[in-house]
């Protein structure tokens, strides 16, 4: 039967290559945008032209009962949920000096809450029907830090902290919770680092000296949420190029 796979902030970025690559391998995929979103239609419209059966739904990953809302219509719509990857994620960047109270929460609400706040619609499914696999987008720097990111780092942190948690008290349900840690992937999000930054601080720490695909990430999800990745489950996935192990 066709799984039905939910990833987060799916529009661009990381999120759209992994839209795309469990869409080749046959899952119904269904994403995610900000209601503030104001092209979200005609990303679907030009995704669906080239054939990929894209379904769309607004969601502020951050608040709880937009998540609920958002769910509930899904699995009305096409059922339930069968493969859950919490991809959505900002940056509000600056150094510790410079962070609101306002900076921290936004980053903290939108990249760590919404993990629970999608995790909490569908775990209960996947457990009554013993299969599921739930995929958190974190960060290499959640482990190894960064500087102006003290928000972010938290955040991303955080989510292994809850994958680990997580994947102990449904282990014997057939469920798998696991984290992607990538490293600096040629997305919109990185491109956004100041060029002088990237030149002299973060492509000199990546021992393969390039920026990470977002399809070699989206490789390692569908790894994640296939069948043949049972057996892992707790894990924190490295893909950077080298720039850090542990
Ligand atoms: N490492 C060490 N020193 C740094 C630095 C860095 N990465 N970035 C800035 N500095 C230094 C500057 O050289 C400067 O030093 P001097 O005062 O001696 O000249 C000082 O810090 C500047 O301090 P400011 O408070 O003025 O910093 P700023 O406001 O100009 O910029 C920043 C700070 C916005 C954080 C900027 O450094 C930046 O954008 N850094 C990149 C942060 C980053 O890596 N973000 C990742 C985004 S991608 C992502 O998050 C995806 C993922 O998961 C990997």
């Amino acid at each position: 039967m066709q799984r039905i796979a939910l990833v987060t902030g799916g529009m661009g970025g990381l999120g759209e290559a992994i839209c795309i690559k469990l869409a080749a391998l046959g899952d119904k995929v269904v994403t995610t945008y900000s209601p503030h979103n104001k092209t979200a239609q005609e990303w679907l419209r030009k995704m669906n032209d080239m054939g990929f059966g894209f379904k769309a739904y607004a969601c502020d990953v951050s608040d709880f009962d937009s998540c609920k809302a958002c769910v509930e219509l899904i699995t009305k719509d096409l059922g339930p949920i069968d493969v859950l990857v919490n991809n959505a994620g900002i940056t509000r960047d600056m150094t510790f000096k410079k962070m609101t109270k306002a900076d921290w929460d936004a980053v903290i609400h939108t990249n760590l809450d919404s993990t629970f706040n999608m995790t909490k619609q569908v775990m209960d499914g996947m457990t009554d029907r013993g299969w599921g696999r739930v995929i958190n987008i974190s960060s290499v720097n959640g482990t190894k830090g960064a500087f102006g990111q003290t928000n972010y780092a938290a955040a991303k942190a955080g989510m292994h902290g809850f994958t680990k948690s997580l994947s102990l008290e449904v282990a014997k349900k057939g469920v798998t919770v696991n984290t992607i840690s990538p490293g600096y992937i040629g997305t919109k999000m990185v491109m956004a680092i100041p060029q002088e930054i990237l030149d002299s601080k973060i492509l000199p720490q990546i021992p393969q000296s390039r920026l990470g695909k977002p399809e070699e990430v989206a490789g390692l999800v569908a790894y994640l949420a296939s069948e043949e990745a049972a057996f892992v489950t707790g894990a924190n996935i490295s893909i950077n190029g080298g720039q850090h192990m542990f």
